[in-house]
Protein backbone atom coordinates (compact mmCIF):
# COMPACT_ATOMS: atom_id res chain seq x y z
CA UNK A 1 0.00 0.00 0.00
CA UNK A 2 0.85 3.80 -0.53
CA UNK A 3 2.81 5.66 2.72
CA UNK A 4 0.49 8.54 2.01
CA UNK A 5 -1.52 9.81 4.37
CA UNK A 6 -4.78 9.76 3.63
CA UNK A 7 -6.46 13.32 2.76
CA UNK A 8 -10.20 14.74 3.36
CA UNK A 9 -13.02 13.78 1.29
CA UNK A 10 -13.28 16.19 -1.71
CA UNK A 11 -15.94 18.20 -0.59
CA UNK A 12 -14.45 18.76 2.86
CA UNK A 13 -11.71 20.11 1.29
CA UNK A 14 -11.65 24.15 1.90
CA UNK A 15 -10.98 25.58 -1.42
CA UNK A 16 -13.88 23.02 -2.52
CA UNK A 17 -16.19 24.79 -0.47
CA UNK A 18 -14.62 27.89 -2.04
CA UNK A 19 -14.64 26.36 -5.78
CA UNK A 20 -18.69 26.17 -5.01
CA UNK A 21 -19.28 29.47 -4.18
CA UNK A 22 -16.89 30.78 -6.79
CA UNK A 23 -18.86 28.95 -9.63
CA UNK A 24 -22.26 30.85 -8.77
CA UNK A 25 -20.50 34.00 -9.97
CA UNK A 26 -18.22 33.30 -12.69
CA UNK A 27 -20.83 30.69 -14.50
CA UNK A 28 -22.82 33.36 -15.10
CA UNK A 29 -20.06 35.73 -17.03
CA UNK A 30 -19.15 35.60 -20.53
CA UNK A 31 -15.80 35.50 -22.14
CA UNK A 32 -16.74 38.31 -23.87
CA UNK A 33 -16.62 40.30 -20.67
CA UNK A 34 -13.94 38.47 -19.45
CA UNK A 35 -11.40 39.61 -22.36
CA UNK A 36 -13.21 43.19 -22.87
CA UNK A 37 -12.40 43.48 -18.80
CA UNK A 38 -8.77 42.28 -19.17
CA UNK A 39 -6.46 43.23 -22.37
CA UNK A 40 -3.77 41.14 -21.85
CA UNK A 41 -5.44 38.11 -21.21
CA UNK A 42 -5.13 35.94 -23.73
CA UNK A 43 -1.22 36.50 -23.23
CA UNK A 44 -1.16 35.90 -19.49
CA UNK A 45 -3.30 32.59 -19.19
CA UNK A 46 -1.13 30.66 -20.95
CA UNK A 47 1.99 28.12 -20.13
CA UNK A 48 4.96 26.52 -21.98
CA UNK A 49 6.68 23.38 -21.20
CA UNK A 50 9.00 20.78 -22.72
CA UNK A 51 8.11 22.27 -26.81
CA UNK A 52 4.34 22.69 -25.81
CA UNK A 53 2.10 26.11 -25.56
CA UNK A 54 -1.30 25.87 -23.63
CA UNK A 55 -3.33 28.96 -24.36
CA UNK A 56 -6.24 28.41 -21.80
CA UNK A 57 -7.42 31.74 -21.44
CA UNK A 58 -10.86 31.12 -23.79
CA UNK A 59 -11.81 29.08 -20.81
CA UNK A 60 -14.73 30.19 -18.28
CA UNK A 61 -11.99 31.04 -15.54
CA UNK A 62 -11.01 34.37 -13.53
CA UNK A 63 -7.59 34.53 -12.16
CA UNK A 64 -9.53 33.21 -9.02
CA UNK A 65 -10.95 30.18 -10.31
CA UNK A 66 -7.34 29.00 -11.17
CA UNK A 67 -5.61 29.79 -7.89
CA UNK A 68 -8.71 28.00 -5.95
CA UNK A 69 -8.19 25.13 -8.55
CA UNK A 70 -4.30 25.23 -7.59
CA UNK A 71 -5.42 25.51 -3.72
CA UNK A 72 -7.51 22.28 -4.21
CA UNK A 73 -4.80 20.39 -6.16
CA UNK A 74 -2.44 21.62 -3.02
CA UNK A 75 -5.33 20.66 -0.52
CA UNK A 76 -5.60 17.01 -2.63
CA UNK A 77 -2.07 16.01 -2.36
CA UNK A 78 -1.03 16.26 -6.14
CA UNK A 79 2.79 16.96 -5.16
CA UNK A 80 3.26 14.46 -2.65
CA UNK A 81 1.22 11.76 -4.55
CA UNK A 82 3.63 13.08 -7.76
CA UNK A 83 6.03 12.56 -5.79
CA UNK A 84 5.03 9.03 -4.56
CA UNK A 85 4.41 7.86 -8.28
CA UNK A 86 8.21 8.84 -9.35
CA UNK A 87 9.37 7.13 -6.58
CA UNK A 88 7.78 3.88 -7.15
CA UNK A 89 5.49 3.74 -4.41
CA UNK A 90 2.49 1.58 -4.64
CA UNK A 91 0.05 3.79 -5.66
CA UNK A 92 -1.85 1.72 -7.62
CA UNK A 93 -3.78 0.57 -4.47
CA UNK A 94 -6.26 -2.17 -5.40
CA UNK A 95 -3.69 -3.79 -7.21
CA UNK A 96 -0.91 -3.42 -5.15
CA UNK A 97 1.43 -1.77 -8.10
CA UNK A 98 3.94 0.81 -8.27
CA UNK A 99 2.89 2.71 -11.29
CA UNK A 100 6.26 3.71 -12.89
CA UNK A 101 5.47 4.09 -16.60
CA UNK A 102 8.03 7.42 -15.86
CA UNK A 103 10.91 5.03 -15.52
CA UNK A 104 10.07 3.79 -18.90
CA UNK A 105 11.58 7.14 -20.48
CA UNK A 106 14.30 7.84 -17.60
CA UNK A 107 17.58 8.33 -19.82
CA UNK A 108 20.26 5.85 -19.82
CA UNK A 109 22.88 5.99 -16.65
CA UNK A 110 20.05 6.91 -13.99
CA UNK A 111 18.92 4.92 -11.60
CA UNK A 112 15.56 4.22 -9.73
CA UNK A 113 15.67 1.10 -7.31
CA UNK A 114 12.28 -0.31 -6.64
CA UNK A 115 12.02 -3.84 -4.32
CA UNK A 116 15.77 -3.58 -4.57
CA UNK A 117 16.38 -3.64 -8.42
CA UNK A 118 17.06 -0.97 -10.88
CA UNK A 119 14.52 -0.92 -12.67
CA UNK A 120 15.79 1.77 -15.23
CA UNK A 121 18.65 -0.63 -16.11
CA UNK A 122 15.92 -2.71 -16.40
CA UNK A 123 14.06 -0.91 -19.16
CA UNK A 124 17.61 0.04 -21.19
CA UNK A 125 18.58 -3.47 -21.52
CA UNK A 126 15.29 -4.43 -23.21
CA UNK A 127 15.30 -1.27 -25.03
CA UNK A 128 18.87 -3.31 -26.49
CA UNK A 129 17.39 -6.12 -27.82
CA UNK A 130 14.19 -4.67 -28.73
CA UNK A 131 16.96 -2.20 -30.75
CA UNK A 132 18.99 -5.24 -32.11
CA UNK A 133 16.11 -6.82 -33.65
CA UNK A 134 14.26 -3.18 -35.32
CA UNK A 135 18.09 -3.02 -36.88
CA UNK A 136 17.70 -6.51 -38.66
CA UNK A 137 14.53 -6.36 -39.74
CA UNK A 138 14.98 -2.87 -40.84
CA UNK A 139 18.15 -3.68 -42.79
CA UNK A 140 16.68 -7.24 -44.00
CA UNK A 141 18.96 -8.84 -42.24
CA UNK A 142 16.33 -11.07 -40.19
CA UNK A 143 15.13 -13.81 -42.22
CA UNK A 144 12.16 -16.08 -41.87
CA UNK A 145 12.16 -19.45 -42.63
CA UNK A 146 12.69 -19.94 -46.59
CA UNK A 147 15.72 -17.30 -46.05
CA UNK A 148 13.39 -14.39 -47.46
CA UNK A 149 14.20 -11.31 -45.43
CA UNK A 150 11.02 -9.79 -43.04
CA UNK A 151 9.10 -7.24 -44.69
CA UNK A 152 6.14 -7.08 -43.53
CA UNK A 153 5.23 -6.65 -39.59
CA UNK A 154 1.66 -7.59 -37.98
CA UNK A 155 0.82 -6.66 -34.14
CA UNK A 156 -1.50 -8.70 -32.46
CA UNK A 157 -2.55 -6.79 -29.41
CA UNK A 158 -5.60 -5.11 -28.22
CA UNK A 159 -6.53 -1.88 -25.73
CA UNK A 160 -3.44 -0.58 -24.80
CA UNK A 161 -1.35 -3.54 -26.46
CA UNK A 162 -2.26 -1.88 -29.51
CA UNK A 163 -4.08 1.57 -29.73
CA UNK A 164 -0.43 3.20 -28.41
CA UNK A 165 1.30 0.92 -31.39
CA UNK A 166 -1.63 1.84 -33.86
CA UNK A 167 -1.32 5.56 -32.61
CA UNK A 168 2.09 6.00 -32.70
CA UNK A 169 3.09 4.57 -36.31
CA UNK A 170 -0.13 6.69 -37.93
CA UNK A 171 1.41 9.61 -35.41
CA UNK A 172 4.60 9.05 -36.96
CA UNK A 173 4.34 7.85 -40.51
CA UNK A 174 6.67 10.32 -41.65
CA UNK A 175 9.67 8.92 -40.09
CA UNK A 176 8.87 5.19 -40.66
CA UNK A 177 10.50 2.97 -42.97
CA UNK A 178 8.31 3.05 -46.18
CA UNK A 179 9.71 0.06 -48.05
CA UNK A 180 8.08 -2.03 -44.32
CA UNK A 181 4.27 -2.90 -44.19
CA UNK A 182 3.02 -2.85 -40.83
CA UNK A 183 -0.40 -3.95 -39.68
CA UNK A 184 -2.49 -4.30 -36.25
CA UNK A 185 -4.48 -6.71 -35.85
CA UNK A 186 -7.05 -6.31 -32.45
CA UNK A 187 -10.63 -7.60 -32.55
CA UNK A 188 -11.80 -11.13 -32.55
CA UNK A 189 -13.88 -10.75 -35.42
CA UNK A 190 -11.80 -12.90 -37.73
CA UNK A 191 -12.56 -10.14 -40.71
CA UNK A 192 -9.94 -7.85 -38.75
CA UNK A 193 -6.98 -10.44 -39.01
CA UNK A 194 -8.05 -11.76 -42.79
CA UNK A 195 -8.06 -8.54 -43.95
CA UNK A 196 -4.84 -7.42 -42.57
CA UNK A 197 -2.89 -10.41 -43.45
CA UNK A 198 -4.97 -10.97 -46.99
CA UNK A 199 -2.43 -9.36 -49.32
CA UNK A 200 0.94 -10.42 -47.37
CA UNK A 201 3.16 -13.25 -47.77
CA UNK A 202 3.56 -15.87 -44.98
CA UNK A 203 7.42 -16.16 -45.69
CA UNK A 204 7.92 -12.37 -45.57
CA UNK A 205 5.91 -11.43 -42.45
CA UNK A 206 6.67 -11.44 -38.93
CA UNK A 207 3.74 -11.43 -36.16
CA UNK A 208 4.91 -9.67 -32.67
CA UNK A 209 2.05 -10.65 -30.13
CA UNK A 210 1.99 -8.29 -27.27
CA UNK A 211 -0.21 -9.05 -24.35
CA UNK A 212 0.96 -8.01 -20.89
CA UNK A 213 -0.98 -10.82 -19.69
CA UNK A 214 -0.55 -13.38 -22.75
CA UNK A 215 -4.04 -14.31 -21.35
CA UNK A 216 -6.37 -12.05 -23.36
CA UNK A 217 -8.94 -13.74 -25.28
CA UNK A 218 -8.70 -11.44 -28.18
CA UNK A 219 -5.02 -11.33 -28.70
CA UNK A 220 -4.65 -15.30 -28.09
CA UNK A 221 -7.36 -16.08 -30.51
CA UNK A 222 -5.45 -14.16 -33.21
CA UNK A 223 -1.89 -14.93 -32.32
CA UNK A 224 -3.66 -19.01 -32.83
CA UNK A 225 -5.16 -17.85 -35.87
CA UNK A 226 -1.93 -16.51 -37.17
CA UNK A 227 0.41 -19.40 -35.98
CA UNK A 228 -2.26 -21.67 -38.43
CA UNK A 229 -2.14 -18.66 -41.37
CA UNK A 230 1.89 -18.87 -40.79
CA UNK A 231 1.96 -22.91 -40.58
CA UNK A 232 -0.20 -23.72 -43.29
CA UNK A 233 2.10 -21.83 -45.64
CA UNK A 234 5.46 -22.57 -44.52
CA UNK A 235 4.27 -25.78 -43.22
CA UNK A 236 7.26 -26.33 -40.21
CA UNK A 237 7.13 -25.80 -36.50
CA UNK A 238 10.44 -24.43 -36.60
CA UNK A 239 9.44 -21.58 -38.63
CA UNK A 240 7.59 -19.70 -35.55
CA UNK A 241 11.04 -19.02 -33.84
CA UNK A 242 11.43 -16.91 -36.94
CA UNK A 243 8.06 -15.54 -37.45
CA UNK A 244 6.67 -14.85 -34.36
CA UNK A 245 7.98 -12.70 -31.46
CA UNK A 246 6.54 -11.91 -28.17
CA UNK A 247 5.55 -8.62 -25.93
CA UNK A 248 4.82 -9.36 -22.11
CA UNK A 249 5.10 -9.85 -18.71
CA UNK A 250 3.91 -13.82 -18.37
CA UNK A 251 6.95 -15.91 -19.61
CA UNK A 252 5.43 -18.90 -19.03
CA UNK A 253 2.70 -18.18 -21.04
CA UNK A 254 4.46 -17.13 -23.71
CA UNK A 255 6.49 -20.65 -23.44
CA UNK A 256 3.33 -22.74 -23.46
CA UNK A 257 2.12 -20.42 -26.53
CA UNK A 258 5.27 -21.97 -28.22
CA UNK A 259 7.25 -18.88 -28.53
CA UNK A 260 11.40 -19.16 -27.70
CA UNK A 261 11.38 -16.64 -24.65
CA UNK A 262 14.70 -16.01 -26.49
CA UNK A 263 12.16 -13.50 -28.84
CA UNK A 264 10.41 -12.47 -25.94
CA UNK A 265 10.74 -8.93 -24.98
CA UNK A 266 9.68 -8.10 -21.66
CA UNK A 267 7.91 -5.54 -19.49
CA UNK A 268 6.39 -5.61 -15.49
CA UNK A 269 3.45 -5.56 -13.57
CA UNK A 270 3.85 -1.66 -12.79
CA UNK A 271 3.36 -0.79 -16.33
CA UNK A 272 -0.27 -0.44 -16.64
CA UNK A 273 -1.67 -1.39 -20.38
CA UNK A 274 -2.72 2.11 -21.35
CA UNK A 275 0.54 3.34 -20.04
CA UNK A 276 2.50 1.18 -22.05
CA UNK A 277 3.44 2.33 -25.58
CA UNK A 278 6.96 3.26 -24.51
CA UNK A 279 7.71 0.01 -23.09
CA UNK A 280 8.69 -3.20 -25.60
CA UNK A 281 4.79 -2.97 -26.59
CA UNK A 282 6.17 -0.14 -28.74
CA UNK A 283 8.43 -2.49 -30.36
CA UNK A 284 6.77 -2.55 -33.41
CA UNK A 285 7.03 1.26 -33.17
CA UNK A 286 10.47 1.38 -33.02
CA UNK A 287 10.50 -1.10 -36.21
CA UNK A 288 8.68 1.53 -38.24
CA UNK A 289 10.60 4.43 -37.35
CA UNK A 290 13.88 3.35 -35.79
CA UNK A 291 15.27 3.34 -32.61
CA UNK A 292 16.92 6.80 -32.65
CA UNK A 293 13.41 8.32 -33.38
CA UNK A 294 11.85 5.96 -30.57
CA UNK A 295 14.56 7.33 -28.53
CA UNK A 296 13.47 10.96 -29.38
CA UNK A 297 10.04 10.02 -28.81
CA UNK A 298 11.11 8.27 -25.14
CA UNK A 299 12.94 12.24 -24.35
CA UNK A 300 9.97 13.76 -25.28
CA UNK A 301 7.98 11.97 -22.65
CA UNK A 302 10.57 12.58 -20.24
CA UNK A 303 10.87 16.38 -20.63
CA UNK A 304 7.53 16.28 -20.04
CA UNK A 305 7.84 14.16 -17.33
CA UNK A 306 10.14 16.60 -15.80
CA UNK A 307 8.17 19.64 -16.75
CA UNK A 308 4.92 18.12 -14.33
CA UNK A 309 7.06 16.55 -11.92
CA UNK A 310 9.48 20.38 -11.04
CA UNK A 311 7.52 23.06 -12.77
CA UNK A 312 5.05 25.28 -10.46
CA UNK A 313 1.33 24.04 -10.25
CA UNK A 314 0.59 27.58 -11.91
CA UNK A 315 2.89 27.23 -14.97
CA UNK A 316 2.46 23.21 -15.00
CA UNK A 317 0.88 21.98 -17.98
CA UNK A 318 -0.85 18.77 -17.32
CA UNK A 319 -1.54 20.42 -13.85
CA UNK A 320 -3.86 22.86 -15.55
CA UNK A 321 -5.44 21.38 -18.29
CA UNK A 322 -6.13 18.65 -15.53
CA UNK A 323 -7.45 20.94 -13.03
CA UNK A 324 -9.52 22.59 -16.02
CA UNK A 325 -11.84 19.16 -16.51
CA UNK A 326 -12.21 18.77 -13.25
CA UNK A 327 -13.68 22.27 -12.71
CA UNK A 328 -15.67 21.71 -15.92
CA UNK A 329 -16.94 17.93 -14.84
CA UNK A 330 -17.73 18.67 -11.50
CA UNK A 331 -18.94 22.25 -11.37
CA UNK A 332 -20.29 22.98 -14.77
CA UNK A 333 -21.77 19.37 -15.04
CA UNK A 334 -19.97 18.41 -18.50
CA UNK A 335 -20.29 15.01 -19.75
CA UNK A 336 -17.38 15.15 -22.07
CA UNK A 337 -14.03 16.81 -23.32
CA UNK A 338 -13.43 16.93 -27.14
CA UNK A 339 -9.81 16.48 -28.13
CA UNK A 340 -9.60 17.69 -31.69
CA UNK A 341 -6.02 17.50 -33.37
CA UNK A 342 -5.51 19.73 -36.56
CA UNK A 343 -3.01 17.14 -37.65
CA UNK A 344 -4.21 13.87 -39.39
CA UNK A 345 -0.95 11.86 -38.58
CA UNK A 346 -2.75 12.16 -34.97
CA UNK A 347 -6.07 10.85 -36.71
CA UNK A 348 -5.86 7.86 -34.36
CA UNK A 349 -5.14 9.93 -30.91
CA UNK A 350 -8.47 10.57 -30.17
CA UNK A 351 -9.24 6.74 -29.90
CA UNK A 352 -5.80 6.42 -27.97
CA UNK A 353 -6.73 8.53 -24.97
CA UNK A 354 -10.22 7.51 -24.80
CA UNK A 355 -8.33 4.06 -23.29
CA UNK A 356 -6.16 6.37 -21.36
CA UNK A 357 -8.75 8.88 -19.81
CA UNK A 358 -11.71 6.42 -19.63
CA UNK A 359 -10.27 3.23 -18.57
CA UNK A 360 -7.98 5.57 -15.57
CA UNK A 361 -10.84 7.78 -14.19
CA UNK A 362 -14.38 5.66 -14.82
CA UNK A 363 -14.25 5.33 -11.71
CA UNK A 364 -16.83 5.00 -8.98
CA UNK A 365 -15.24 4.76 -5.35
CA UNK A 366 -12.43 6.24 -3.67
CA UNK A 367 -8.73 4.88 -2.83
CA UNK A 368 -10.51 4.20 0.90
CA UNK A 369 -13.57 2.31 -1.37
CA UNK A 370 -15.82 5.13 -0.54
CA UNK A 371 -18.68 5.48 -2.94
CA UNK A 372 -17.75 9.13 -4.33
CA UNK A 373 -20.67 11.52 -4.46
CA UNK A 374 -19.16 14.03 -7.03
CA UNK A 375 -18.58 13.11 -10.88
CA UNK A 376 -15.34 11.29 -11.98
CA UNK A 377 -13.85 10.29 -15.58
CA UNK A 378 -15.44 12.44 -18.49
CA UNK A 379 -16.26 10.85 -21.57
CA UNK A 380 -13.21 11.83 -24.37
CA UNK A 381 -13.92 11.66 -27.94
CA UNK A 382 -13.08 13.35 -31.01
CA UNK A 383 -11.72 13.52 -34.77
CA UNK A 384 -9.12 15.39 -36.63
CA UNK A 385 -10.15 19.25 -37.72
CA UNK A 386 -11.09 20.14 -40.05
CA UNK A 387 -13.21 16.82 -40.63
CA UNK A 388 -15.04 17.48 -37.12
CA UNK A 389 -15.96 20.69 -38.44
CA UNK A 390 -18.06 19.46 -40.77
CA UNK A 391 -19.95 16.67 -38.24
CA UNK A 392 -20.53 17.41 -34.77
CA UNK A 393 -19.40 20.98 -34.50
CA UNK A 394 -22.66 22.37 -35.03
CA UNK A 395 -23.63 20.73 -31.80
CA UNK A 396 -20.77 22.36 -30.06
CA UNK A 397 -21.26 25.92 -31.36
CA UNK A 398 -25.51 26.15 -30.43
CA UNK A 399 -26.32 22.98 -29.01
CA UNK A 400 -27.60 22.56 -25.43
CA UNK A 401 -24.46 20.87 -24.43
CA UNK A 402 -21.45 22.02 -22.46
CA UNK A 403 -18.38 20.42 -24.21
CA UNK A 404 -15.29 22.00 -23.66
CA UNK A 405 -13.13 21.33 -26.65
CA UNK A 406 -9.26 21.21 -26.83
CA UNK A 407 -7.40 22.20 -30.01
CA UNK A 408 -3.86 20.72 -31.52
CA UNK A 409 -2.43 22.62 -33.85
CA UNK A 410 1.13 22.51 -35.15
CA UNK A 411 3.43 25.99 -36.45
CA UNK A 412 4.70 23.56 -39.42
CA UNK A 413 3.56 20.74 -41.75
CA UNK A 414 5.44 17.60 -42.49
CA UNK A 415 3.85 17.50 -45.43
CA UNK A 416 4.14 21.73 -47.00
CA UNK A 417 2.07 21.49 -50.06
CA UNK A 418 0.44 25.45 -51.20
CA UNK A 419 -1.20 27.33 -48.75
CA UNK A 420 -3.02 23.97 -47.16
CA UNK A 421 -1.36 24.80 -43.51
CA UNK A 422 -2.32 28.30 -43.33
CA UNK A 423 -5.79 27.42 -43.90
CA UNK A 424 -5.90 24.17 -41.36
CA UNK A 425 -4.35 26.78 -38.91
CA UNK A 426 -6.90 29.52 -39.62
CA UNK A 427 -9.83 27.06 -38.70
CA UNK A 428 -7.71 26.37 -35.12
CA UNK A 429 -7.80 29.72 -34.77
CA UNK A 430 -11.28 30.53 -35.44
CA UNK A 431 -12.95 27.88 -34.30
CA UNK A 432 -11.94 28.62 -30.82
CA UNK A 433 -12.70 32.51 -31.78
CA UNK A 434 -16.40 31.61 -32.14
CA UNK A 435 -16.68 28.93 -29.67
CA UNK A 436 -15.71 31.84 -27.22
CA UNK A 437 -17.33 35.14 -28.60
CA UNK A 438 -20.17 33.47 -31.01
CA UNK A 439 -22.44 36.09 -32.22
CA UNK A 440 -25.05 38.49 -30.80
CA UNK A 441 -28.02 39.51 -31.57
CA UNK A 442 -26.82 42.91 -32.29
CA UNK A 443 -24.20 41.21 -34.98
CA UNK A 444 -26.76 39.25 -36.81
CA UNK A 445 -29.07 41.95 -37.58
CA UNK A 446 -26.54 44.29 -38.35
CA UNK A 447 -25.85 41.78 -41.40
CA UNK A 448 -29.40 42.40 -42.45
CA UNK A 449 -30.83 38.70 -41.37
CA UNK A 450 -34.37 38.61 -41.61
CA UNK A 451 -36.11 38.82 -38.59
CA UNK A 452 -37.77 35.39 -38.40
CA UNK A 453 -33.78 33.88 -38.85
CA UNK A 454 -31.57 35.84 -36.22
CA UNK A 455 -32.79 33.47 -33.15
CA UNK A 456 -31.50 30.82 -35.08
CA UNK A 457 -28.17 33.02 -36.30
CA UNK A 458 -27.37 33.76 -32.89
CA UNK A 459 -24.53 32.39 -31.60
CA UNK A 460 -24.05 32.40 -27.83
CA UNK A 461 -20.13 31.49 -27.25
CA UNK A 462 -19.21 31.37 -24.56
CA UNK A 463 -17.92 27.44 -25.03
CA UNK A 464 -14.28 27.09 -23.89
CA UNK A 465 -11.47 25.64 -24.93
CA UNK A 466 -7.45 25.09 -24.71
CA UNK A 467 -5.33 25.59 -28.00
CA UNK A 468 -2.01 23.79 -27.65
CA UNK A 469 0.43 24.31 -30.08
CA UNK A 470 3.55 22.82 -30.82
CA UNK A 471 5.91 23.67 -33.86
CA UNK A 472 5.86 20.27 -35.31
CA UNK A 473 4.96 16.92 -35.20
CA UNK A 474 8.38 14.80 -34.50
CA UNK A 475 8.51 12.10 -32.17
CA UNK A 476 9.94 13.95 -29.59
CA UNK A 477 7.04 16.13 -29.63
CA UNK A 478 4.44 13.24 -29.87
CA UNK A 479 6.05 11.81 -26.36
CA UNK A 480 5.26 15.38 -24.81
CA UNK A 481 1.79 15.07 -26.07
CA UNK A 482 1.12 11.74 -24.90
CA UNK A 483 2.71 12.35 -21.42
CA UNK A 484 0.70 15.73 -21.13
CA UNK A 485 -2.29 13.62 -21.19
CA UNK A 486 -1.04 10.97 -18.88
CA UNK A 487 -0.39 13.43 -16.27
CA UNK A 488 -3.10 14.91 -16.49
CA UNK A 489 -5.65 12.12 -16.34
CA UNK A 490 -3.06 11.93 -13.39
CA UNK A 491 -3.85 14.92 -11.34
CA UNK A 492 -7.68 14.62 -12.11
CA UNK A 493 -7.62 11.33 -10.13
CA UNK A 494 -5.87 13.07 -7.56
CA UNK A 495 -8.34 15.18 -7.19
CA UNK A 496 -11.28 12.89 -6.97
CA UNK A 497 -9.37 10.25 -4.97
CA UNK A 498 -9.81 7.64 -7.12
CA UNK A 499 -7.27 4.44 -8.25
CA UNK A 500 -6.45 5.70 -11.79
CA UNK A 501 -4.38 2.82 -12.56
CA UNK A 502 -6.73 -0.54 -12.07
CA UNK A 503 -9.49 -1.67 -14.33
CA UNK A 504 -11.31 -3.96 -12.53
CA UNK A 505 -15.17 -2.42 -14.54
CA UNK A 506 -13.79 -4.56 -17.50
CA UNK A 507 -13.76 -7.73 -15.78
CA UNK A 508 -17.50 -9.26 -15.37
CA UNK A 509 -17.83 -8.85 -18.85
CA UNK A 510 -14.64 -11.11 -20.33
CA UNK A 511 -15.85 -13.49 -16.94
CA UNK A 512 -19.19 -13.36 -18.18
CA UNK A 513 -18.20 -14.27 -22.14
CA UNK A 514 -16.56 -17.28 -21.40
CA UNK A 515 -19.14 -18.71 -19.91
CA UNK A 516 -21.16 -18.01 -22.70
CA UNK A 517 -18.62 -19.77 -25.32
CA UNK A 518 -19.50 -22.86 -24.54
CA UNK A 519 -22.91 -22.16 -24.73
CA UNK A 520 -23.18 -21.08 -28.26
CA UNK A 521 -20.63 -23.85 -29.45
CA UNK A 522 -22.17 -27.04 -27.90
CA UNK A 523 -23.62 -29.46 -30.36
CA UNK A 524 -26.54 -29.65 -28.11
CA UNK A 525 -29.01 -27.48 -26.99
CA UNK A 526 -27.60 -25.71 -23.68
CA UNK A 527 -28.94 -25.44 -20.28
CA UNK A 528 -29.43 -21.45 -20.19
CA UNK A 529 -29.83 -20.23 -16.75
CA UNK A 530 -29.08 -16.68 -17.54
CA UNK A 531 -31.69 -14.11 -17.50
CA UNK A 532 -34.63 -13.77 -19.86
CA UNK A 533 -33.10 -11.60 -22.57
CA UNK A 534 -29.52 -13.26 -22.20
CA UNK A 535 -30.91 -16.71 -22.69
CA UNK A 536 -33.69 -15.64 -25.72
CA UNK A 537 -30.35 -14.08 -27.38
CA UNK A 538 -28.60 -16.71 -26.91
CA UNK A 539 -31.17 -19.08 -28.45
CA UNK A 540 -31.63 -16.71 -31.12
CA UNK A 541 -28.42 -16.61 -32.05
CA UNK A 542 -27.67 -20.85 -32.24
CA UNK A 543 -30.65 -20.45 -34.52
CA UNK A 544 -29.69 -17.98 -36.57
CA UNK A 545 -26.02 -19.84 -37.30
CA UNK A 546 -27.47 -22.84 -37.82
O1 LIG B 1 -9.59 -5.24 -21.05
C1 LIG B 1 -8.81 -4.24 -20.56
C2 LIG B 1 -7.35 -4.54 -20.60
O2 LIG B 1 -6.97 -5.23 -19.48
C3 LIG B 1 -6.55 -3.27 -20.79
O3 LIG B 1 -6.30 -2.62 -19.61
C4 LIG B 1 -5.35 -3.75 -21.50
O4 LIG B 1 -4.67 -2.70 -22.14
C5 LIG B 1 -5.96 -4.73 -22.47
O5 LIG B 1 -7.00 -5.34 -21.73
C6 LIG B 1 -5.03 -5.74 -23.05
O6 LIG B 1 -4.43 -6.52 -22.06
P1 LIG B 1 -3.18 -7.42 -22.37
O7 LIG B 1 -2.06 -6.52 -22.79
O8 LIG B 1 -2.87 -8.14 -21.10
O9 LIG B 1 -3.55 -8.36 -23.48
Amino acid sequence: MSTQTPIPPLRERAAWAALSDHFAEVSTRHLRELFDADATRGERLVAEGAGLFLDYSKNRVTEETIALLLALAEQSGLAERTAAMFAGERINVSEDRAVLHVALRMPQGTTLIVDGRDVVAEVHEVRHRMAALADRIRAGEWLGHTDRPIRNVVNIGIGGSDLGPVMAYEALRHYSARELTMRFVSNVDATDFVEATRDLDPAETMFIVSSKTFTTLETMTNARSARDWSLAALGDESAIAKHFVAVSTNAEKVAEFGIDTANMFGFWEWVGGRYSMDSAIGLSTMIAIGPENFDDMLAGFHAMDEHFRDTPLQRNLPALLGLLAVWYGDFFGAQTVGVMPYEQYLKRFPAYLQQLTMESNGKHVTLQGRHVDYQTGAIFWGEPGTNGQHSFYQLIHQGTKLIPVDLIGFGRSRNPLGDHHDLLMSNVFAQAEALAFGKTEAEVRAEGTAEAVVPHRVMEGNRPTNVILCEELTPYALGTLVALYEHSVFTQGVIWDIDSFDQWGVELGKALAQRIIPELESATEPELAHDSSTNALIRRYRAMRA
